[in-house]
């Protein structure tokens, strides 16, 4: 078999005449009974190649059975294009057909598919050109996020999916296990006998790797896991999916303003990787948000999306306190007019995402990291600041998205952190081994997690998490 050229290859080459062997999946087939164009594309780049089928070379009876979705080989010789916005194009010797799709039953037609109708046809819908550059564009960035981090000397670690503890404690974990469900082993108490199940004790799958790569940390100085994470809240937004991808930075020596700065470092390096890196793409994401946006009155548009991804570049974060932010919110237009879903009354309160972009998206303007929350809307783990009430935690906020990263510096005394853990219930029995690093050589150090999802709703213009993974896990939904 001749080697195949990949059409984002194929597009640039010049050298007319010669003979080349491609191969992809119909776009469109449109001529008359003498030519045929069709537009090839194999998922390498947004544009399509165009192969002319001339009538006199192809038989009748394999252009009939051409159609879009159809999976062609195509042998032809390169030629100088005569359409405007193409240098070449392929004038086809033999073309065959490797997988047809039957136009009366195949899906997705060429024309504009509704998201809705998209995400039920999630096996499919990679062949759109929308999903061929989501899918780019967030290969691009797991590319740039594992780039960023070896170039400064961290090390990635895989930490475990399935564990035994609950590293939020927030219990919206799913319980894992190989026992009979209607026929469950109980203990001489009537509970259920975990012994019995296949680790040997209740285990879930994991809602963050953090306190593994806290163990890293303590010993590699550097560490960062991207792997998955599990939560059953139900919580059927358009920003939480049931199991989304985490990236979570540890690092040894390192405090709250580190953190905040490795943060805002990384969110840069990504989001100018994808401006250097993904043109076509962003180009064709910027121009159906702005379709969208048509709908929208003129002040509710947002930036069109390469300026709003320069933007963030270009603009330092805000950096403000929690009691600073809780200020701003009860003095604001929308908290007054009681328009707030939540409206906020006092110190304590939990933010939400209401209130999150009201700070981003009006007050300041530009992505937001607020710092020194309350400790009893926080984690056990975070560092619990002198004034008694607040802990070290940043929440990094973005436009449209609200909390994009939560972090903190980390807890490392281990008198302060077992009174933590005895205040907030956690079972201190299963913790044993994270208690052991404030025992032994434990430093200061600090961490986050970056939902990798939210970043791309972020950088696609996306406004549903569930088009920004190939596979949503939602309440009610693991089809596929
Ligand atoms: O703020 P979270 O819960 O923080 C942690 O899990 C820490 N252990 C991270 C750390 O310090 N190492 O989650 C981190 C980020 C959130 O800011 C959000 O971007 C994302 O994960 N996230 C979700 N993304 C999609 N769907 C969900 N259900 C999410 N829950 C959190
Ligand atoms: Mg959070």
């Amino acid at each position: 078999m001749m080697k195949r050229i990949r059409i984002v290859e194929l597009l640039e080459l010049t050298d007319f005449g010669k003979e080349i062997t491609t191969m992809g999946w119909v776009r469109t087939i449109r001529g008359s009974k003498n030519v045929s164009f069709i537009a090839l594309n194999d998922g390498s780049c947004m544009k399509n190649m165009q192969i002319v089928a001339d009538a006199e070379k192809i038989p009748a009876d394999v252009l009939d059975r051409i159609h879009s979705g159809a999976a062609i080989h195509v042998v032809g010789t390169l030629v100088e294009s005569q359409g405007k916005g193409q240098i070449n194009e392929v004038q086809a010797t033999e073309i065959k057909v490797l997988g047809e799709a039957d136009p009366d039953h195949y899906p997705i037609q060429p024309k504009r598919h509704t998201l809705e109708f998209l995400r039920e046809h999630a096996h499919l819908r990679f062949r759109t050109n929308l999903f061929g550059a989501i899918t780019r564009v967030r290969h691009a960035m797991i590319f740039a996020i594992h780039q960023f981090f070896n170039d400064r000397g961290f090390y990635n670690i895989h930490s475990p999916i399935v564990t035994g503890s609950d590293a939020e404690g927030a219990g919206e974990m799913f319980q894992i296990t190989t026992l009979d469900l209607n026929n469950l082993p109980r203990t001489e108490e009537g509970e259920i006998d975990y012994k019995k199940d296949f680790f040997g004790k209740q285990t879930n799958l994991t809602v963050s790797g953090q306190l593994e790569a806290e163990l890293a940390a303590l010993a590699m100085s550097q560490v960062y896991t991207f792997g998955p994470t599990f939560r059953a809240e139900n919580s059927n937004t358009s920003r939480h999916l049931a199991e989304f991808w985490m990236i979570e930075p540890e690092v040894a020596f390192a405090d709250i303003h580190d953190n905040m700065d490795l943060a805002e470092d990384m969110l840069k390096y990504v989001v100018k990787y994808a401006l250097d890196n993904c043109k076509d793409d962003l180009e064709f994401l910027q121009q159906r948000l702005a379709n969208e946006e048509k709908q929208k009155p003129q002040n509710e548009r947002s930036m069109p999306l390469i300026e709003k991804l320069q933007f963030v570049l270009e603009n330092d974060f805000e950096r403000i306190t929690y009691t600073q932010a809780i200020d701003i919110l009860k003095n604001s237009k929308p908290n007054k007019k009681k328009q707030f879903e939540y409206v906020i009354e006092e110190w304590g309160a939990d933010m939400q995402s209401e209130h999150e972009r009201y700070l981003v998206e009006k007050h300041f303007k530009k992505p937001v990291i607020i710092t020194d929350y309350p400790k009893d809307i926080k984690a056990f783990y975070m560092k619990q600041n002198d004034d008694g009430k607040t802990v070290a935690a940043m929440d990094v906020l973005f436009p449209q998205i609200g909390e994009i990263i939560g972090g903190s510096q980390r807890e490392e005394n281990y008198d302060k952190l077992m009174t933590r853990i005895k205040e907030m219930n956690i079972p201190e029995e299963e913790m044993w081994w994270f208690l052991d690093t404030r025992k032994f050589g434990t430093v200061p150090h600090a961490g986050y997690g970056l939902g990798f999802e939210r970043l791309m709703l972020f950088v696609t213009g996306m406004t549903n998490i569930r088009d920004v993974i190939p596979f949503p896990r939602f309440p009610k939904n693991a089809e596929f």
